[in-house]
């Protein structure tokens, strides 16, 4: 009888041994900036958690009709951005105001959206699942749905230690995977490590690049991750003004109006069309916008001022590709 007890509570230590704990995710390296990746206490990536996000994101049974994904519209091949302007690939097909960012390096982003209106990833997720031109899901379907997916269950269970299903879980793992999407092993950053000799058209265009256009797209992210009016003209036809107040929307100070988060310039050979609004088709239009901005735009803005008219456009280009990481592609 005694004996018998005993082998069922070593049995039973020996089942409950078999709940493993998820393993702390290896973050893929060289990182932009700084040696470790910034993650909020609450949610630090595991292997489990990453790889269920990962899922989560190319799944279109997240969205109201089954049909669309974060992946619709944050492709891999361009970098986790949309090759459209402004994308229609949301659930309704009607266009969204803005165009769709690419996804990069976003762990070290402090404001998120062009108009910064959100804070983290976590927070983030419920506004394009929910929204009814973007994935316009219903939370408590979308919940039941997974939760009657064993694959599910399973992949909930494995990384959060539970297989009841909650958005709370949902959207961290989501923020996990997003966190991993890290580019910084481009020419450039090779040459940073001494790694590789750049060409002397890519060292002229980096030249000129730190003079005009570094003190918004810093290095090492290549943005300052604040809000700028680049000089865009304003568009005539207004059909949200949501759209044109920029970062006013969020600070509603006038100063503030229809500026907006300066975009990372990693991997912008990938991310074509450009702007919150799509508006430049290529990096010459992007060029040869701020090569012909008025005097008094150039005043109050801190635009390229006018010496940028007269520099070498090709080698600008050719530094602007030497900061394409392409392993993003396989993530
Ligand atoms: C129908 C297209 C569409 C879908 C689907 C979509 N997004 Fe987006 N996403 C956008 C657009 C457009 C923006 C820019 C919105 C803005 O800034 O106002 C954006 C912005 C973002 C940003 C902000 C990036 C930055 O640099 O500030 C994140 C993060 C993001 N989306 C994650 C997701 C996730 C996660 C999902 C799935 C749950 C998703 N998106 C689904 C179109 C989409
Ligand atoms: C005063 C700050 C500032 C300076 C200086 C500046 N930019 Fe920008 N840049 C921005 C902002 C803000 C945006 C986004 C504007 C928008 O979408 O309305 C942007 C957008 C871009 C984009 C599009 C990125 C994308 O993902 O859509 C490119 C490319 C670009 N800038 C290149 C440059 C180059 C090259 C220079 C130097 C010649 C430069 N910028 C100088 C603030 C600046």
């Amino acid at each position: 009888m005694q004996i018998k007890r005993y082998v069922l509570l070593v049995a039973l230590a020996l089942g409950c041994a078999k709940v493993r704990e998820p393993k702390p995710y290896r973050f893929s390296m060289p990182l932009p900036l700084g040696d470790t990746v910034p993650q909020p206490a609450h949610n630090r990536a595991t292997e489990e958690g990453v790889k269920l996000g990962r899922m989560l994101f190319f799944d279109p049974r997240l969205s109201g009709n089954g049909k669309v994904a974060c992946a619709s519209c944050h492709q891999p091949r361009y970098s986790f951005a949309d090759s459209v302007a402004l994308t229609s690939r949301g659930v309704s097909g009607k266009q969204l105001a803005r165009h769709a960012p690419a996804l990069i390096n976003l762990a070290w982003a402090e404001k998120l959206f062009w108009d910064g209106g959100v804070r983290n990833l976590e927070s983030l997720t419920f506004s394009p699942l929910r929204h009814p031109d973007e994935m316009g899901a219903d939370l408590n379907v979308l919940l039941s749905r997974l939760q009657a997916l064993p694959e599910y269950r399973r992949a909930f269970k494995a990384a959060f230690g539970t297989d009841s299903i909650t958005s709370a879980a949902l959207s961290r793992a989501l923020a996990q995977y997003q966190r991993t999407l890290i580019a910084a092993n481009s020419r450039y950053d090779r040459y940073q490590r001494g790694q590789l000799q750049l060409t002397a058209l890519e060292l002229e265009g980096m030249q000129i690049f730190n003079q005009h256009c570094a003190r918004c797209h810093t290095p090492p992210l290549f943005t300052d991750g604040k809000f700028h009016r680049n000089g865009l003209p304003l568009p005539t036809q207004i059909d949200s003004a949501r759209q044109l107040l920029g970062r006013q929307r969020i600070t509603l100070n006038p100063a503030d109006f229809a500026k907006y988060k300066t975009p990372t310039l990693r991997n912008i050979t990938l991310t074509a069309p450009y702007m919150h609004d799509g508006s430049l088709p290529t990096l010459q239009a992007v060029l040869h916008h701020y090569a012909h901005l008025s005097d008094s735009v150039i005043k109050a803005h801190h635009l390229p001022d006018k010496s940028f008219r007269h520099t070498h456009q090709r080698a600008l280009i050719a530094f602007l590709h030497a900061l394409t990481d392409s392993s993003i592609l396989y993530r």
